[in-house]
């Protein structure tokens, strides 16, 4: 491996779509971007258009390519994507049937209902590590059999995959298959096993044959087709995002946890090599699986953080960037009693409310904007104080919480996190550990590294932020969240 050879990462989030160059050793190098269109035909549904995706994806992954001098300066690729939203398509054309369901979509309550009504939670928890909610991607699948024109009668023809699989179909030229990360939020995959299992499979009515086949996080799983990037390139790293932005913050032992401030917010701890099984409505998820060796973490899935702020900003006009947020939360010394309950896709973790909306509360005649996106700020970490309590319930109590994530870059949020939780919060210099940690599953794959303890040197060193608030200040806060919360 030389200096002018370089391991390319696409990273499709849920609101944007990347294509990031780094160096073998971990730097970064550059990165291209392009955002993602939200479809929200009716409310609760979320769609994206799955040949925008490809599309947007591969214009970055080209313009990368280009940045290094050409297909041949790339060593390997790395996907990581949002997870659970799901895409269907037809083998035989590679067109989607339909446009892909997004994660934060909630329209398979009604089917989500019915199986909790009829008692099948708990040994789903136990097997897949997840809950009865129409996040994960079974249930979507299963609404596109059932509902789009021409779907069931596809047969064998059909395939299903999360957009990590979808990428690789595309850049590959037909190879189907899926890591463990995502295959483990899809509620079909039980979490100690190899494959999908036939009983969930049947249960949710998932034919097992339109679906991907599942592989580890690194390892050689094929090529791109030439014609694609220039050269064909090898395919060794792939994972989720969270899973993969708990690597690139090099969470690597047991309890080291970390949040990524994203569209959503996703809090994932290291549970070593043992399935994780809550008690408190957390999920048990596979971290990775590199090196013959499998990884569980422990989840709290947060279905609103930056997203409150991109409406704030698209759909209510209170602000004219993303930035501007941390100096308005500035300017006053606290909400004035406005507080913001952030449930406009439903309460993911630990509340798990799917029919819950959002709410302001608290507004009087003195309430400015300023004082409205604070308590939207504010409602980042009062979640996460709740989550903190569920963690630590589970046995996974937080010492010190590492953040990440584009809206971590927000000092002021960070702080108030390090203050509602009363523990230290480390943020690296470098906040896409996202795509970090596809970088280094692609490098452990391509055989640079033999372990993930082994490629350490590619993680970001760290900035601290201290608790400072005093216990009174963080009580009467935590006091109104729980009063607006009303549950
Ligand atoms: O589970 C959904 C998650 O993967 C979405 O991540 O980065 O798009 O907020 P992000």
């Amino acid at each position: 491996m030389t200096d002018n050879r370089f391991l390319l990462v696409l990273d499709e989030g849920t609101t944007s779509t990347r294509a990031i160059l780094y160096s073998l050793t971990g730097d970064l190098v550059a990165t291209s971007q392009e955002d993602i269109t939200q479809h929200y035909p009716a409310p609760g549904l979320v769609e994206h258009d799955a040949t925008e995706i490809w599309d947007r994806t591969l214009r970055c992954a080209r313009a990368m390519v280009e940045r290094a001098g050409g297909a041949d300066h790339i060593e390997a690729i790395g996907v990581t994507n949002q997870r659970e939203t799901v895409v269907a398509w037809d083998r035989s054309t590679g067109k989607p049937l339909c446009r892909a369901i997004v994660w934060q979509d909630r329209r398979t309550e009604e089917q989500c209902r019915a199986l909790r009504d009829a008692g099948h939670e708990p040994s789903i928890q136990i097997t897949t590590g997840l809950l009865l909610d129409p996040y994960f991607s079974a249930t979507k699948m299963a609404w596109i059999l059932k509902n789009v024109d021409g779907a069931a009668a596809l047969g064998d023809r059909l395939a299903f995959g999360t957009v990590e699989s979808w990428l690789v179909w595309n850049l590959t030229g037909g190879l189907h298959i899926t890591d463990v990360s995502n295959a483990s939020r899809t509620s079909l995959f039980p979490l100690t096993a190899q494959s999908w299992d036939e009983g969930l499979c049947d249960l949710f009515g998932v034919p097992r044959a339109a679906l991907p086949e599942i592989v580890p996080s690194a390892g050689a799983f094929g090529l791109t087709k030439p014609e694609i990037l220039g050269a064909a390139i090898p395919i060794t790293g792939l994972a989720g995002d969270q899973q993969a932005a708990t690597i690139g913050q090099g969470c690597f032992a047991h309890g080291q946890t970390k949040a990524t401030l994203g569209t959503g917010a996703f809090v994932l701890a290291n549970m070593g090599q043992t399935p994780p099984r809550s008690e408190h409505r957390l999920l048990g998820t596979v971290l990775c699986e590199v090196a013959g060796v499998r990884t569980f973490a422990l989840e709290g899935s947060v279905f609103v953080a930056g997203s409150l702020v991109k409406w704030l900003r698209d759909s209510i006009g209170m602000l004219g960037n993303a930035a501007e947020s941390e100096a308005l939360a500035r300017s006053v010394p606290d909400s004035g009693g406005v507080v913001v309950v952030p449930a406009l896709s439903g309460l993911g973790a630990p509340y798990w409310l799917p029919d819950a909306r959002g709410s302001i509360t608290g507004l009087s005649f003195s309430t400015t904007r300023a004082h409205i996106i604070r308590a939207s700020l504010e409602s980042v970490a009062n979640v996460f104080h709740d989550l903190a309590r569920a963690f630590a319930a589970d046995g996974a109590g937080w010492s010190v919480l590492r953040l990440d994530g584009g809206m971590s870059a927000n000092d002021w949020l960070a702080q108030d996190i390090a203050d509602v939780l009363a523990i230290p919060c480390e943020r690296p210099v470098d906040v896409e550990t996202t795509a970090r940690g596809a970088a280094i599953l692609a490098a452990i794959g391509a055989g640079a590294y033999a372990s993930l303890e082994d490629a350490q040197t590619m993680v970001s060193s760290t900035q601290v932020f201290s608790p400072q608030m005093d216990a009174r200040a963080r009580n009467t806060r935590l006091g109104q969240w729980k009063a607006a919360l009303g549950i």
